[in-house]
């Protein structure tokens, strides 16, 4: 399904340019280098149409792809340490935050974790801002090919553990390589089925 229909709408840097809040949208967050722009293009189908690279830090706007007629994709820059200067990234985080907790269309947030290091404390602190705005959030966890089977299942364990604190999160955890196609297919379906 997606590919073909999803396209770059617009970069944004202050909540006054959001695009019209008209359809539902899931966004993508988490800490810098996580995987968030690699999800999307796995998502798609589309490998550049979100910029992903090494350094923390690549995506610096909240970007917009629209994904069906009723869906907007949205990246978001992430949080943590990023490769930029200290100004940039408080305003980046302030933006951010101004858009977990107030955006009305925002469907479903997707905490994206990576698969090796599990939730951190910048993690909880983004999931407890989701809670306060009463923003459903789903966690998924990154770069699987990059772990063993036995550290996949305790990870997946530590992750649900964070998650029992959390009123705003939804259980199931989705566990996903955009290198290999993990996850993807699942992830897609559960996209297309918020309404
Ligand atoms: P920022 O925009 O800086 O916050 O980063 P991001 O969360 O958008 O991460 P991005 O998608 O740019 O990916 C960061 C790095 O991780 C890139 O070098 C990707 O190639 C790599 N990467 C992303 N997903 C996977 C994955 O599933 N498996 C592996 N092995 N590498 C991945
Ligand atoms: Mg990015």
């Amino acid at each position: 399904f997606f590919a073909g229909e999803t396209d770059f709408l617009k970069g944004v840097v202050a909540m006054d340019g959001m695009p019209m809040a008209d359809r539902m949208e899931v966004c993508f967050a988490g800490r810098s280098n996580v995987g968030k722009s690699s999800l999307i293009n796995a998502l798609t189908g589309r490998k550049g149409l979100a910029r992903a690279s090494n350094t923390p830090g690549r995506t610096q706007e909240i970007n917009f792809f629209t994904l069906t007629e009723s869906h907007y994709l949205v990246d978001l820059p992430g949080y943590g340490f990023a490769n930029a200067p200290i100004p940039i990234v408080e305003k980046w985080q302030r933006l951010l935050k101004a858009y977990l907790s107030g955006r009305a269309s925002l469907r479903r947030a997707f905490v994206l974790i990576d698969a090796r290091h599990g939730v951190k404390p910048v993690d909880e602190e983004i999931m407890t801002l989701l809670d306060k705005s009463a923003v459903t959030f789903q966690c998924v966890l990154t770069k699987t090919d990059k772990v063993k089977g036995g550290a996949k299942d305790k990870m997946l364990e530590q992750v649900k553990s964070k998650l029992a604190k959390h009123p705003a999160s939804y259980p199931e955890i989705i566990m996903t390589s955009s290198e290999k196609g993990d996850g993807i297919a699942t992830l897609r379906h559960i996209i297309h089925t918020l309404t």
